[in-house]
This record gives structure tokens, C-alpha cells and sequence, in this order.
């Protein structure tokens, strides 16, 4: 009993600490602030040329709860909406690797990769 709920703690404190909001902030800067801008509001400086405005990046969680799965597989190119049309380009061959599992808000769990789950951790720190 004792052992199963330390257990059941670690997991639960696991996702949170793999997670590095700061790393994930300097990760947008680099490959996301051109279209959604650095404050991931969506003002980034190739909106204007884009014929589908970028997405208000702070406004993903205004439904509810945050929507984890959504934006990962949107970042990773598993989401298929993204390979038919959709001028946001694939990260999925940057961050191909799938060492990481993170948490959705409901405890649902998704295998990612260390880089995706920073870029998560700093989108859900911006959220209004
Ligand atoms: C070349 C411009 C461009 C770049 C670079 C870009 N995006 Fe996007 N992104 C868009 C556009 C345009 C949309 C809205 C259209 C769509 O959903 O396909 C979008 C949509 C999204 C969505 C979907 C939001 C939703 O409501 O589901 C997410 C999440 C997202 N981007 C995250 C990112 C992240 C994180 C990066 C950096 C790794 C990034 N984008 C880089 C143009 C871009």
C-alpha cells in the first residue's frame, strides 16, 4: 500500500519535473516566433505573407483545460489535418524521438520527445 502510493507519486511528480518551460521558451524563439510571434500570440513577423493567420498561441487552453494531445500531434506531424494543407511546416523530423511521456490535464499519458514536451511546458506557462 505504502509502496504503490510512493509509486503512484513519482509518476505523478515525473512529468512535471522532465518538463523545462525555459528550454521549451528558448526552443519557440528559434523555430515558432517568426509565425506565431514571440509572445506566441500569433504576431510573428511572416503572418502578413501567410494566407492562414498563425494560431493566438495564448488562447489554446481558453476552451478548458489545455489541450496536450492536440498540440503535440500538431508539432509533430502526427495530426494528419497538417500534411493536407496547412502552412505550418513539420517539426516531426526534429523531434522525432519519442523519449518522453507527458501528462494531459486529464492524466492521459503521451509519449513525445524531451524537446516537444519543453515547447508544451513553455505554450501551457504563456496561456491567459
Ligand atoms: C511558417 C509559419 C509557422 C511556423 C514556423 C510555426 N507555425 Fe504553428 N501554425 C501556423 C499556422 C498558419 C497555424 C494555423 C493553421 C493551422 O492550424 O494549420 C498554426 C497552428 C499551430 C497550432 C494549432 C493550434 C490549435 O488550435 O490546435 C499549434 C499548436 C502550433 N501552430 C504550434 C507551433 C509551434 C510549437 C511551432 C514551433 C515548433 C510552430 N507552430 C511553428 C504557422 C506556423
Amino acid at each position: 500500500m505504502r509502496v504503490s502510493s510512493f509509486l503512484l507519486a513519482l509518476l505523478s511528480a515525473l512529468p512535471a519535473t522532465a518538463q523545462d518551460a525555459a528550454r521549451g521558451a528558448a526552443t519557440f524563439q528559434h523555430h515558432c516566433a517568426t509565425c506565431h510571434g514571440v509572445a506566441a500570440d500569433g504576431a510573428g513577423p511572416m503572418a502578413a505573407v501567410l494566407t492562414v493567420p498563425p494560431t493566438d498561441l495564448t488562447r489554446l487552453a481558453a476552451g478548458g483545460a489545455f489541450p496536450t494531445i492536440r498540440v503535440v500531434m500538431r508539432i509533430d506531424g502526427r495530426d494528419a489535418l497538417v500534411a493536407h494543407g496547412s502552412p505550418m511546416p513539420l517539426f516531426g523530423q526534429l523531434y522525432d524521438r519519442q523519449d518522453t511521456t507527458i501528462l494531459a490535464p486529464d492524466g492521459t499519458p503521451v509519449l513525445t520527445s524531451r524537446d516537444i514536451a519543453d515547447l508544451v511546458a513553455h505554450l501551457v506557462a504563456v496561456q491567459q
